[in-house]
């Protein structure tokens, strides 16, 4: 039987589409097995600075379908501190808050893990973040919604590409990851993609133009990953016009776009999954997990797990876009 009698639910690092999603779920699961649920905004800094507030049912209506975070959020240098993290312990037993659901990516995860050691405090954690960097979740919340905004720019992209005969460079968000990038390709029709795992083993620019650019049209379109690895887009457009100056280079940087708009539905699905299981989590006393979605099913990976280990790329997608871009 689950000790915690009060949850507090906090978003951190860069927002992700479906973040509102995920805490509707956990406020509502949290209500619906008698806890009682603390919103705290702004991410580890509000934890710090006590911005705090009592989050019943109503607090969550309507937000299913919105973008962004409506607890904020933020990035805290004080958090990578031992008085920093002091500090949001010192809050959280003044508020009478018994376990902490933390939502975000790689950084976020990484603070909550050093945290629930340095305090034998419960924490889970739910991955939210458009790159879809952790390990052991075949998906992460946000990035569906931003694979389907890149295809929505690519394909404005393509009319201008191809009535000027242009080769464009486009940089997707993804920080060393290259999940949006090639995925991004394959389903926008875009020639290639240059992504960081590959960038020591695989000369990917000179590679896409030995290979010829597609004969049936005279434009291009390549999703660069963004990355000191690959160079980004504006990297490798500078190589292209002094190694192979015959071509009409653009670039276009997609940037912040890729974090707004509504979720899609499987991220509002995801994340729905997902806050609730971070609530069975802790009435199943579970510490220091991470949900994960693996071939449909919900499972719980250990922080140190789901940070550690870098999520391999699919090879087979490298072959699949290769050839459906012949
Ligand atoms: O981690 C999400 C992400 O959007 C990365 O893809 C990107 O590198 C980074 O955040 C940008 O962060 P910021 O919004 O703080 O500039």
């Amino acid at each position: 039987m689950s000790t915690v009698k009060r949850i507090g639910i906090l978003t951190s690092g860069g927002d992700a589409p479906g973040m509102n999603a995920a805490i509707r779920a956990v406020t509502r699961g949290a209500i619906s097995n008698g806890m009682s649920v603390k919103g705290i905004y702004r991410g580890y800094k509000g934890l710090i600075t006590g911005e705090i507030e009592d989050f019943r049912t109503q607090h969550v209506s309507n937000i299913i379908q919105r973008g962004g975070t409506v607890l904020k959020t933020a990035r805290c240098d004080e958090f990578k501190t031992p008085e920093g993290r002091r500090q949001a312990y010192d809050r959280l037993v003044e508020q009478g808050i018994d376990a902490l659901v933390v939502i975000g990516g790689d950084g976020t995860l990484t603070g909550a893990r050093i945290f629930a050691q340095e305090f034998n405090y419960p924490v889970v954690g739910l991955p939210g973040t458009i790159d879809n960097d952790l390990f052991g979740t075949d998906v992460t919340i946000g990035y569906d919604t931003a694979l389907n905004t890149i295809l929505e720019c690519v394909d404005k992209i393509r009319d201008t590409a191809s009535s000027h005969d242009r080769l464009f460079f486009i940089e997707v968000m993804g920080r060393d990851a290259g999940f949006l990038a090639l995925n991004g390709a394959i389903a926008s029709g875009a020639e290639a993609a240059i992504i960081p795992e590959i960038s020591m083993e695989t000369d990917q620019l000179a590679e896409m133009i030995d290979k010829g650019l597609r004969k049936t049209k005279n434009s291009s379109i390549v999703l660069v990953a963004e990355s000191e690895i690959t160079g980004g887009a504006m990297g490798v457009a500078e190589r292209v016009k002094k190694e192979y100056p015959q071509f009409d280079v653009r670039v276009s940087i997609l940037g912040h776009l890729q974090r707004g708009g509504a979720p899609s539905a499987q991220d509002r699905i995801l994340a729905t999954r997902m806050g609730i299981a971070a609530i069975e989590a802790l009435l199943d006393d579970q510490r220091n997990v991470m949900t994960g979605i693996q071939n449909e099913e919900i499972v719980y990976v250990p922080f140190a797990k789901a940070i550690k280990n870098d999520k391999p790329i699919n090879r087979e997608l490298l072959k699949v876009l290769r050839i459906s871009s012949i």
